[in-house]
């Protein structure tokens, strides 16, 4: 049977849309979008509606909902001594080589299929949790002075780390390219010559962490990044990536100050709606 013109112009009905991103089954996503709980490119949304899903900017219950499969997410833990570009012209361990697609890759792990890009950068010699993406509009917000996003980090420094160290970086200090400050800080375990803290920051200027506990007496011997917005390292291994889950890539463009029409839609309807989690969740 020929296709309809919408079909050849790539739209679908979106009740399959919202169920292929997995949102639910097809029956609740239409129940979805019939209680009026689905914004299209601004519109909230009918029953019957055909979008395509390389383009629309969907929301339910005010939460983005990317539907552009094309598009991919992924957390990676970054072990110490990678650099964070992509490939490295000194011959250094890259991203690439992590994501199976460079000249220093392991062995034995299918490279990932398509092109990501790193969401800001981590020291060679920090750990932990980098974003990638494909998805240009959402690393722009999420690396924009004016949306970023708080990060946290756990540094081990040398102890004893006194009461009021915490209220001091919370209050701002002065580094020579102007003041910097903590949203928090809290000591995780501490013994008289070494410490762990955790402090957390909303800015990306170069070094930031360490200069910052240096210039309180505290240099960091080892910093790891735990968390950025909502995303979280968890136990994932060194060197190892995972796919986001579709609440994660939501909470983070919320958490990037999404002001389309359409996001932060009332939350009061989302009761009873039949959420599942992302199944794409590679290791
Ligand atoms: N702050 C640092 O000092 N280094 C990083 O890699 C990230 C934040």
């Amino acid at each position: 049977m020929d296709s309809s013109p919408s079909e050849q112009a790539g739209e679908q009905r979106l009740q399959k849309i919202l169920a292929v991103a997995g949102v639910g089954s097809r029956r609740a996503c239409e129940e979805l979008i019939a209680a009026g709980r689905v914004m299209v490119n601004g519109r909230r949304a009918r029953l019957g509606d055909r979008v395509d899903p390389r383009t629309a900017e969907i929301y339910v219950d005010g939460e983005r909902i990317v539907t552009d499969t094309t598009k991919i997410y992924l957390a990676l833990n970054k072990p110490r001594g990678v650099v964070s570009t992509m490939s490295d012209d000194r011959g250094r361990p890259g991203l690439a080589d992590l994501l199976g697609q460079g000249p220093n890759a392991a062995p034995g792990r299918p490279p990932l299929p398509g092109r990501v890009y790193h969401v800001g950068r981590l020291d060679a010699d920090t750990e932990g949790l980098l974003l990638l993406t494909n998805d240009g509009e959402l690393a722009h917000r999420l690396t924009h002075p004016k949306y970023e996003v708080p990060k946290t980090y756990v540094a081990e420094v040398p102890g004893p780390v006194p009461r009021h160290l915490g209220r001091v970086l919370k209050q701002g200090i002065e580094l020579e390219d102007g003041p910097a400050k903590a949203d928090s800080f809290r000591v995780i375990d501490a013994t008289p010559r070494k410490a762990l803290v955790e402090i957390t920051l909303h800015e990306g200027r170069k070094h930031i962490v360490r200069r910052m506990l240096e210039h309180v007496g505290h240099p960091v011997s080892r910093l790891i990044r735990i968390q950025v917005g909502p995303v979280r390292l968890g136990d994932l291994k060194p060197g190892r990536w995972r796919h986001l889950t579709r609440t994660e890539v939501s909470a983070l463009y919320a958490a990037a100050g999404d002001r389309s029409p359409g996001a932060g839609l009332s939350r009061g309807a989302q009761r009873g709606s039949r959420r599942v989690e992302d199944r794409r969740n590679v290791g």
